[in-house]
């Protein structure tokens, strides 16, 4: 689902930054051994908490203590020996509680709209060590794997694939024979076709009204995910562009329209030849693509609730929503628009979270977005997008939240190599994984450089950084914390394409890819020390699936990862989660895995 870049502006390539920070770092410490461990000393970054210390303190930090396993390329998972795993929630089980599953075969729009939805994603769970709820992301599927056929060949098609979208809510629950979904009168599905609303600036724009009259309906390209204190679940909505197209040879997009990717043929799920919402060429839905790109928030608790679009987070291609409290009290939220040469941004609430639900008020209709600039000396800065910025003069706020990218352009953002999830750590120390780029260089960008090997980045890398002011301020100090390149073990580099990450409160950071890997194998989820950097590898996927979003109980004990379209969708590579057979086997389903250290310890360690 990798796309063509779409941002045509001038704006500095986080390459071009980091070659000229390099460079400069090179004359400096005169060499280039070591490059990405050495990246931060004696620079304005080692303002940052988690530099190399003593002995001793190394000593007091958590341990990484499980085996790490070798890459795999088999048809089913493989966990560290001290872990164990187990299948919770695949796609089609029914959401009444029996862990009875809908049948492939016949199986439609009804069913799909009772049951797990595909492409697992992002997920969080709201509960304690026992018992609780499950919110979690369905990205995507395509329309062989649900349907085993080619492209939809009626609107009854087409709403199947629209109702396998979006998110489910299920209360699960430790049980005798290990975690189960329950029956809840909580249970539900939202989907492609679901009513939302919209809040915030931007919610009452003309922008947002189609000819036609439409409702405001639907998720879709649920990827990442975020929580907020106040106890809500937030769904990003990522590549929605693809689900749009059109027959009309004629058709070309507009500027805006091209900036966020549009383009005739879409995906290839073929839904506008029978869902006039999703036709780009129909003049009375001209403005549905404006109702995608947007967090959603989600009640887990309250099933009659209307999901919201808040449109005060801008409309970008939303990979996550990472909620932290800054200071006095300010929600702030850390989000990727995952795009070559896209970009990372940032929302802080306008007054502290607690005052704000007290009053009546969501935190996250009312505050400022940011975007951010790199700056070559390992400095950065957050530039506001918003009516006050001179950059934006003529701008109204609700075109700087619907056309956000265009906005981000104008204000002189630094383009990304594909921003994905962003993670918390403890000490304020924030992680953004950049999956690869493997345009770069070829784009009349940075060309290959002696201080940056990875010219055309095609594995990735994560960048580490702490705001001023905590959380709130407009600058920060950035380092890279590693170049998937340079990570290796005994068996040689251990990962690429860096996705979903999580750091948990001993500072482990938990790494899952998504993406081609060294070797050809499957995808993965690793630890890694925050201080020394080594990674471990505890978990791979199957054959075709990507591993990706990151939830535990409250003790930690029990974590829940997911795995999203294994085999591609194709029985001939893997039947999971059944044992292999092959072709004449089950069709894969995508489903969650619940991870347990066989001790009783926290995972990870
Ligand atoms: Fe849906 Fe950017 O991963
Ligand atoms: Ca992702
Ligand atoms: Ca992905």
């Amino acid at each position: 689902m990798e796309e063509e870049f779409s941002n045509h502006s001038n704006n500095e390539t986080f390459e071009e930054v980091l070659n000229s920070y390099m460079s400069r770092r090179q004359m400096i410490v005169g060499g280039l051994a070591g490059a990405a461990l050495s990246f931060m000393g004696g620079s304005k970054v080692s303002a940052l908490d988690a530099k190399p210390t003593s002995g001793a303190a190394l000593a007091k930090r958590a341990k990484i203590g499980f085996t790490s396993i070798p890459m795999q390329a088999s048809a089913m998972p493989t966990i560290a020996p001290e872990y164990d795993y187990s299948v919770l929630i695949p796609w089609r089980e029914k959401l009444d509680g029996s862990g009875k599953s809908f049948d492939y075969a016949g199986f439609t729009a009804e069913d799909q709209a009772k049951s797990i939805g595909i492409g697992h994603d992002g997920i969080c769970y709201f509960g304690d060590n026992k018992k609780g709820m499950l919110c979690i992301n369905h990205e995507y599927g395509t329309t062989p794997h649900i349907m085993g056929k080619a492209v939809p060949a009626s609107l009854d098609d087409v709403k199947l694939s629209q109702t396998a979208h979006g998110v489910s809510v299920v209360m699960i629950e430790n049980t005798k024979t290990g975690w189960k979904m329950v029956k809840s009168t909580n249970n539900r599905r939202i989907h492609g076709n679901t009513a939302v609303k919209f809040s915030g600036p931007a919610a009452k724009s003309d922008m947002l009204v189609n000819p036609a009259g439409n409702p405001m309906q639907g998720t879709l390209n649920n990827c990442a995910n975020g929580e907020t204190p106040w106890g809500t679940y937030l769904t990003c909505e990522e590549n929605f562009n693809g689900y749009f197209g059109t027959n009309d040879k004629a058709w070309k997009p507009n500027t805006d329209q091209a900036r966020y990717g549009l383009s005739a043929a879409g995906f290839g799920y073929e839904w506008h030849k029978f869902d006039a919402r999703f036709d780009l060429s129909n003049a009375g839905y001209v403005n549905e693509i404006n109702r995608f790109g947007w967090v959603v928030e989600i009640d887990p608790n309250n099933p009659k609730q209307v999901p919201v679009k808040r449109t005060a987070l801008g409309r970008i291609k939303h990979e996550g929503a990472t909620v932290v409290e800054g200071k006095d009290g300010r929600a702030v939220v850390y989000m990727g628009d995952d795009e070559r040469f896209d970009y990372v941004y940032k929302f802080v609430s306008k007054d502290s979270w607690k005052k704000m639900i007290a009053a009546g008020k969501s935190p996250l209709d009312e505050g400022t977005l940011y975007v951010a600039k790199y700056n070559d000396n390992g400095t950065g800065e957050w530039l506001e997008l918003s009516t006050k910025n001179p950059l934006l003069a003529g701008w109204s706020i609700e075109k700087i939240l619907i056309q956000t990218r265009s906005a981000a352009d104008a204000v002189g953002a630094t383009k990304m190599d594909r921003p994905e999830w962003v993670a918390a750590g403890p000490g304020g120390n924030m992680y953004v994984t950049l999956t690869n780029n493997t345009q770069r260089g070829t784009v009349g960008k940075a060309s290959v450089n002696s201080a940056n090997p990875t010219a055309v980045n095609s594995n990735g890398h994560i960048i580490r950084w702490k705001d001023a002011n905590k959380h709130i301020g407009t600058t920060f100090n950035w380092e890279i914390f590693v170049l998937a390149n340079n990570v290796k073990d005994a068996g040689g580099q251990m990962f690429g394409s860096p996705d979903g990450i999580w750091v948990d409160p001993d500072g482990r950071v938990f790494v899952q890819t998504d993406g081609t890997q060294p070797g050809g194998s499957n995808d993965q989820m690793l630890v890694a020390d925050p201080v020394t950097r080594e990674f471990k590898r505890l978990f791979t996927g199957v054959k075709g699936c990507e591993v990706t979003g990151v939830a535990t109980t409250p003790d930690r004990k029990t974590m829940f990862v997911n795995l999203q379209h294994p085999g591609d969708g194709s029985p001939a590579v893997t039947n999971f989660p059944e044992f292999f057979i092959g072709a004449s086997g089950p069709v894969p389903r995508d489903c969650t895995i619940v991870i347990t250290r066989n001790n009783g310890g926290i995972i990870g360690s």
